[in-house]
């Protein structure tokens, strides 16, 4: 090739670059069953055409209070506004008149005139724009064109949650407000706050301020540590709350308590005060299951607990109590059941739990005994799905993960995803499985980006396991749906793991 004829071929080459580079841009939307959607719609077709999203889309709710979800969609896609007249790109109504969409789901109609969400309840109506949102392409600064078609979408599970454990490392108010956005997003309605434990007590109890004086003081690794006061908690249940999430406070018990021990002297059976503690065994406190103080102590903590929780869940831990008898454990945790009842809840525990005399309206969540779900299923109690193995985020993907356990097992992207509640326990019925939380356990997390690190991409798989019916759920499929958030991942300044078992290259757009 002579001189001239390599710059004509370089010209040429950047020139189809460009032109590439340029259609991928402005690629028109085929099909809408061609999405990339999290979790997977239940039913979803494609009609054909096309409708044209302008950037000052307009908005109109059917019922006042839809007002609320319209706000919090403008909110999240600035440039859109609510429409005062009849006319409107986006409908969102009530009153679907679809039995089987329950609390959660929705309708979502694109034509090529506007697009219609209804469902029978608001949280339904917030779901299909949580969908609608994924359908926009990011930087919808100019109109976008959107695939015409339907979507029927509702839930398989009624308990979609994750828990954070804010006692090994504390994570302040913003830090957990960010973290309820990642869950709004993948359609979750639960988190679960982890929030005493032996290294930290986190939550203000007027009644007993040396829980928080001295037990919220310190954390793993000797940090300050810190704590919500009862008016910060109830800024994240309100916040949650907008987002229809549910906050579910567990207050562990009787062992994992050595920050109370250490706070309060006359919970420790030989009166004296316990020291703090900032490492990361576990198993080695509890509470003295024989003194009337204790019960005392439970009943002031959770009557003020309750008061502060709209929720119906208290959750009291009672995991890895080996430092308690296990007839004192079976005691123990009966009374702590009259309690929770006393003051208007319904108990949850971690599976140890089922060992003793539970109610039946108790859940019972299983991460490590298989034969303690079995036992609270013959009980008829409802079941949440939390196996070590396959859903705690704080274990490693794989050896190379520079934070992280694997005492449970290395969870790669694709393992986490790649399993069927319904088949992980023989003997318990699949009417009795309530629902799923993935859990992150914070003794080697320590910041936000940390937690980015641990939970994606492995809590949009989660969600689909939640959300989406078995046999719509493909790994292989899943995982080209997955690489198409990293854009949306960027966005939101998420340090994610680019995991090797997922093709991050391929997709360079959400939509
Ligand atoms: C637990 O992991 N100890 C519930």
């Amino acid at each position: 090739m002579n001189l001239e004829s390599k710059y004509s071929y370089a010209l040429g080459l950047a020139l189809s670059i460009l032109f590439l580079v340029g259609s991928c841009e402005t690629k028109p939307p085929t099909d809408l069953a061609d999405h990339n959607l999290i979790p997977h719609p239940v039913e979803i077709a494609g009609t054909g055409g096309r409708f044209q999203l302008s950037t000052e889309a307009t908005i109109q709710i059917s019922d006042s209070t839809l007002q609320g979800v319209a706000d919090y969609f403008i909110e999240v896609q600035p440039g859109m506004k609510m429409a005062m007249g009849q006319k409107a790109d986006i409908a969102l109504s009530l009153g679907a008149n679809d039995q089987q969409l329950g609390q959660e789901g929705y309708l979502m109609n694109i034509s090529e005139n506007s697009i219609t969400i209804s469902a029978n309840h608001a949280h339904g109506v917030f779901h299909g724009l949580q969908t609608l949102q994924q359908l926009i392409p990011l930087s919808s600064d100019k109109p976008v064109e959107l695939a015409t078609g339907t979507i029927r979408d509702y839930p398989r599970y009624e308990h979609r949650g994750s828990m954070l454990d804010v006692s090994r490392h504390f994570f302040g108010v913003e830090d957990v407000k960010r973290y309820i956005d990642f869950l709004a997003t993948y359609k979750f309605n639960v988190l679960h706050l982890h929030l005493t434990d032996d290294q930290g007590w986190r939550i203000e109890i007027k009644s007993k301020p040396e829980l928080t004086a001295i037990g919220g003081s310190t954390e793993v690794g000797g940090g300050e540590g810190g704590f919500y006061t009862q008016e910060q908690y109830q800024d994240i249940v309100q916040y949650a709350a907008d987002r229809f999430i549910t906050i579910v406070p567990e207050i562990d018990l009787p062992g994992h308590t050595q920050a109370a021990l250490a706070s309060y002297p006359k919970l420790n059976c030989d009166g004296k005060a316990g020291e703090l503690y900032t490492g990361t065994k576990v198993g080695f406190s509890t509470l003295c299951t024989d003194s009337e103080a204790t019960y005392e102590f439970v009943d002031a903590v959770v009557e003020e607990l309750a008061a502060i929780t709209p929720g119906p869940f208290i959750h009291i831990g009672g995991d890895e109590s080996h430092a308690t008898e296990k007839e004192d454990y079976i005691y123990f945790i009966s009374r702590v059941q009259q309690i929770v009842s006393k003051h208007g809840k319904t108990m949850m525990g971690w599976d140890e739990i089922a060992q003793g005399e539970i109610e039946k309206e108790t859940v019972v969540q299983q991460w490590n005994s298989a034969g303690n779900a079995s036992k609270a299923a013959e009980n008829g109690n409802r079941i949440i799905l939390s196996p070590a193995k396959l859903t705690y985020m704080d274990m490693k993907y794989d050896s190379t993960s520079h934070i992280g356990y694997d005492w449970a097992a290395l969870i790669e992207v694709d393992q986490a995803y790649n399993w069927d509640p319904d088949t992980i326990n023989a003997t318990v019925p699949a009417k009795l499985i309530y629902g799923i939380e993935a859990p992150l356990w914070t003794e080697t997390v320590e910041s936000m980006k940390d937690i980015e690190y641990l939970v994606f991409p492995r809590l949009p798989g989660y969600a689909e396991i939640s959300w989406a019916p078995q046999s719509i759920r493909n790994w292989d499929e899943y995982r080209s749906r997955l690489a198409a958030h990293a854009p949306r991942f960027e966005s939101e300044g998420i340090g994610f793991y680019r995991s090797p078992v997922v093709n991050w290259g391929k997709q360079d757009s959400i939509n």
